[in-house]
């Protein structure tokens, strides 16, 4: 059968890798691994999961090529020994079983690392924080420098013993790459800073450098922000002109954007439309005819499939939307589009826990993140009648999941319709992507016949007792808070109220048709 997206599942090859469709997982740091820097169990079954759901190419999250100086988040994977290679052999055995080619991206954080973590100063090109109120670091002696480039080599000699199908180096975002390539960054006055030529030294060394250890039919792949998108820093045609220093050594440019300060282009808020950037990529592949990743609130596969066509973008990066949905590329080769769980880009469980306050990612749409659906395993041994009050996005989740594992499940709602807040507030213009999820549930719903959905219908304890409950979910949301400003209690306020309080005269028993 002619597949609807056929862009999307060509195979591409650069140099010894073949990838066998367009879509790629991004790397994003986890804070998965041990505190010795290995890869735990849990990372093991995440990252399979990924391969398992048909993702191309998978880039692990940033690792660790210098500790402590370089590192970066509480339970970062580390690069910078041998023992930590059979872990890794161990993950890339798996993932290529489950037909992904993998990727590692290598880093060193310099001043967005934490001397509290650490124990020692944070290193940078000058004494800029990466962040305002960040911490000051201090600017790399040239010997320390020399260390670092040497520290990259042998990293990337063991990301090919290991048996990686690629090495990413992250040169963007705000890490010690960037921190030099960046003028915002880089205020050096010696053979490192100034000019683009002496931004560039540090950078072009360690791809020397990667390029030695590696050999000539490796893949590299870097990663840039091509718009820093923050006052005097590198601008897309800015990137155009220091590309040319790093060009010789790259297979494939990965282009990303912006910096710490600008962290909503980075990690898109969800106000930006799918593909956004899809211009940056463009504009890298102009001028240096490689292939290009592009990631940046890719969710829906006919923008993926469009973008690909347009040849803006070879491969299309997807981070979030791969924690959120690990089966992204097989629902979309199934037909199952439906049933894709798209990611809202709200950035509270993954961004929120490993960025925010330094814990393990989760995901706000997709609760079985990171040990995956095997709840479905756990069937329930004995009849179990489920009422669930409220067909918001918790009453339509706990609702699936109960008839997933098998119970009898009965939703009721009070209104005419579901979703809940989550669907009244999607209809703000920068909050659209969030109507995603209600509509996953609904569609999610639809297929389970053990669930039964009674709209217009208010949860009295006598209608509850109809249904001889076993278990009794309330799931009734909440009302939103309306503050006591002029101006704020009229439409708005009657309309919400309608929403919440309407009668239940009309209450009928109704099966989601389909
Ligand atoms: C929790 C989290 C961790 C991330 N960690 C990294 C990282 O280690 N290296 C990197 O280059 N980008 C990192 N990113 C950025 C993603 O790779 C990706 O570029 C970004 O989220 C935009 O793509 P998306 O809309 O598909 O998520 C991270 C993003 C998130 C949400
Ligand atoms: S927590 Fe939010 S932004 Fe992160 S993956 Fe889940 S839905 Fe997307």
């Amino acid at each position: 059968m002619k597949s609807k997206y056929p862009k999307i599942f060509e195979p591409i090859t650069i140099k010894r890798m073949t990838i066998k469709n367009r879509v790629a997982m991004t790397p994003m740091g986890t804070n998965y691994g041990e505190t010795s820097g290995e890869m735990s169990n849990r990372h093991m079954n995440y990252y399979s999961l990924r391969a398992k759901g048909g993702t191309g190419l998978i880039i692990l999250e940033n690792a660790n090529i210098e500790y402590p100086v370089g590192s970066n988040g509480t339970s970062q994977i580390r690069i910078d020994h041998d023992s930590f290679m059979p872990r890794y052999y161990q993950l890339v055995e798996n993932l290529h079983k489950n037909g992904a080619m993998v990727a590692i991206q290598v880093n060193h954080a310099g001043a967005s690392a934490s001397s509290a973590r650490t124990g020692m100063e944070t290193v940078s090109s000058s004494n800029i924080p990466t962040k305002a109120g960040g911490e000051i670091p201090r600017p790399m002696t040239k010997e320390e420098i020399l260390t670092t480039v040497k520290k990259y080599g042998e990293a990337a000699k063991r990301v090919q013993a290991i048996g990686f199908d690629a090495i990413e180096i992250h040169c963007g975002h705000s890490y010690l790459m960037s921190q030099f390539i960046s003028p915002y960054y880089n205020k050096r006055t010696d053979e490192f800073g100034g000019s683009v030529e002496n931004r560039l030294r540090f950078p072009k060394m360690v791809l020397e450098e990667v390029r030695k250890n590696v050999g000539p039919w490796f893949p590299i792949i870097v990663r840039i922000s091509a718009e820093e998108r923050v006052p005097g820093g590198n601008t897309l045609e800015d990137t155009l002109e220091y590309l040319e220093y790093l060009d010789e050594y790259v297979d494939m440019y990965d282009v990303s954007c912006g910096l710490n300060p600008s962290l909503q282009y980075q990690i898109d808020s969800n106000f930006l439309p799918d593909g956004w950037r899809s211009y940056m990529a463009r504009a890298v592949k102009n001028k240096f005819k490689k292939p290009v990743i592009n990631a940046g609130n890719y969710r829906d596969p006919k923008v993926v499939e469009k973008v690909l066509e347009s040849g803006d973008v070879d491969i299309v990066g997807m981070g979030r939307g791969l924690i959120a949905e690990p089966n992204w590329v097989s629902k979309v080769q199934n037909g199952e589009e439906e049933i894709l769980r798209k990611c809202i880009s709200c950035n509270v469980g993954c961004a929120g826990n490993r960025i925010g306050v330094n814990r393990p990612i989760r995901c706000t749409v997709n609760p079985a993140v990171p040990e995956g659906d095997i709840y479905k395993k756990l069937k329930v041994n004995k009849n179990c009648n489920v009422v669930v009050v409220g067909g918001g996005t918790a009453g339509l989740e706990a609702a699936c999941t109960a008839a997933e594992v098998g119970c009898n499940v009965f939703l009721l709602e009070k209104s005419g319709k579901l979703g809940g807040l989550s669907t009244f507030i999607s209809d703000l213009p920068s909050k659209n992507r969030m109507k995603d999820f209600p509509k996953y549930l609904e569609a999610r719903a639809k297929r389970l016949k053990n669930l039964y959905v009674f709209l217009n219908c208010e949860a009295t304890v006598d209608k509850i007792k109809q249904f001889k409950p076993d278990i009794i979910v309330n799931a009734t949301g909440s009302v939103p808070v309306v503050p006591p400003i002029k101006g704020t209690q009229g439409k708005h306020r009657s309309r919400s109220c309608r929403y919440h309080f309407r009668d239940d005269s009309e209450s009928k028993s109704r099966r989601i048709p389909g």
